[in-house]
């Protein structure tokens, strides 16, 4: 008991001194490292956009779905079902600007991807132009099979930051098994033309990122995957794990915990003698500074929310800013979700939950880090 108590305060300790003593420097590099490449103006947005993220809790990243259509229907995805539930299914231009025209104040970062695939949207190049040029960090997760060499050098007119492009596998079969349509060999190629251009160009972004879930299928080829990734120039791999979506209903439960959940590999859940899944670790709810916009505007909870059964206003009539600070929505995020209340709580995903990223070009060496949500 005594023992537990000094364990504690030892840790206390550790967590203040670390606090005291390494954080100025971060803050002190971030702000050097702003400075350098954006200026005063560029430093004086950043400290108004930390101000309405960290002390006034405005969300710093956003998901915003331009298209909840897809091209593909992968095995292991709940998510490519939700168009169903939404009235449209890409998200208009007009109704975009609307939108970052209301986060850009405070928003650092956005990602166009929700439940279908980005690349749909045919405004897509004009998107990520309209948010950058309002200073916010533009992602996209892609399955990469629309990005031919047209849309691709599109692309690269952009100033995209990141590109997350679900790979999966190393080869056809593997991909086959987790992607069901799709073809391998044209997305492969895809990607090496991306990157070949954007070499030729001499830009440095968009950031590569080949992203993997951990299945079954492909659990044994985590290292082949960094290399091939390592191989074709990418910048980033990214190996994270699977989510076995509650919305999927008994079949598709039983075929992820039997066909999918990988026995050895990284994985959110334990699972019992009764095929019962259970989430490893507790912690907290990892969307708390984080908003989703639907195709049609909805605010809804948090990613795996997709069918928006919890939708807080429409961001499309309504300010966003006035959808935020509503006190259902606050009292919502405060007492439901940072507590984890909701049935769907149990099997998503915890903060720290592990996931493999590889920084190809500057580290050769393996970081598990925090996991992108989903
Ligand atoms: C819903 S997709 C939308 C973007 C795009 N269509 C794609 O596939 O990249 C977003 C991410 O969810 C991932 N995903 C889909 N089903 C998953 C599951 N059951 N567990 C973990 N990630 C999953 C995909 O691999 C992708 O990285
Ligand atoms: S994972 Fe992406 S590509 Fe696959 S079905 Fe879902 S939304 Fe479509
Ligand atoms: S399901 Fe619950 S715990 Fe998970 S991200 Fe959403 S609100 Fe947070």
């Amino acid at each position: 008991m005594l023992w537990e108590k000094l364990s504690e305060l030892q840790e206390r300790v550790r967590v203040i001194t670390v606090n005291i003593l390494v954080r100025p420097f971060t803050i002190v590099n971030r702000s050097v490292s702003v400075l350098r490449t954006d200026g005063i103006a560029g430093y004086v947005r950043f400290i108004r956009k930390k101000i309405y993220t960290k002390w006034l809790r405005y969300p710093s990243s956003l998901l915003i779905e331009v298209s909840s259509k897809c091209n593909l229907n992968c095995s292991i995805c709940q998510a490519v079902k939700a168009s169903k539930y939404r009235k449209n299914s890409l998200l208009l231009f007009d109704d975009y600007k609307k939108i970052i025209d209301d986060v850009s104040f405070f928003c650092f970062q956005i990602n166009l991807s929700f439940c279908g695939e980005p690349l749909l949207n045919k405004d897509i190049e004009r998107m990520i132009v309209y948010a950058a040029n309002k200073k916010i960090d533009v992602v996209i997760s892609t399955n990469g099979e629309l990005l031919s060499p047209e849309c691709a050098q599109a692309i690269l007119k952009t100033p995209l930051s990141r590109i997350i492009i679900s790979l999966d596998a190393v080869n056809e079969t593997t991909y086959k098994k987790i992607r069901g349509s799709g073809n391998y060999d044209a997305i492969v190629n895809n990607i090496g033309n991306l990157i070949n251009k954007r070499k030729k160009l001499h830009l440095k972004s968009p950031v590569v990122e080949l992203q993997m879930v951990c299945t079954k299928a492909n659990e044994g080829q985590i290292d082949e995957f960094v290399l091939l990734a390592d191989q074709m120039g990418a910048d980033v791999a990214s190996i994270k794990t699977l989510y076995i979506d509650p919305h999927g209903g008994e079949s598709y439960k039983k075929n992820l915990i039997e066909n999918f959940l990988p026995k050895e590999g990284i994985s959110r859940y334990d699972v019992d003698d009764y095929k019962n899944i259970k989430l490893k670790e507790g912690g907290p709810c990892p969307s708390l500074n984080m908003a989703v916009i639907t195709c049609d505007g909805d605010v809804v909870m948090c990613c795996f929310d997709i069918y928006g059964k919890f939708n807080f206003g429409n961001a499309i009539r309504e300010s966003f800013k006035e959808i935020w600070k509503d006190g259902k929505y606050k009292s919502f995020r405060e007492n439901v979700m940072k507590n984890r209340k909701l049935d769907l709580c149990k099997t998503c995903i915890y903060s720290d939950c592990p996931s493999i990223k590889v920084e190809l070009n500057t580290n050769h060496g393996r970081q598990v880090g925090k996991s992108e949500i989903r």
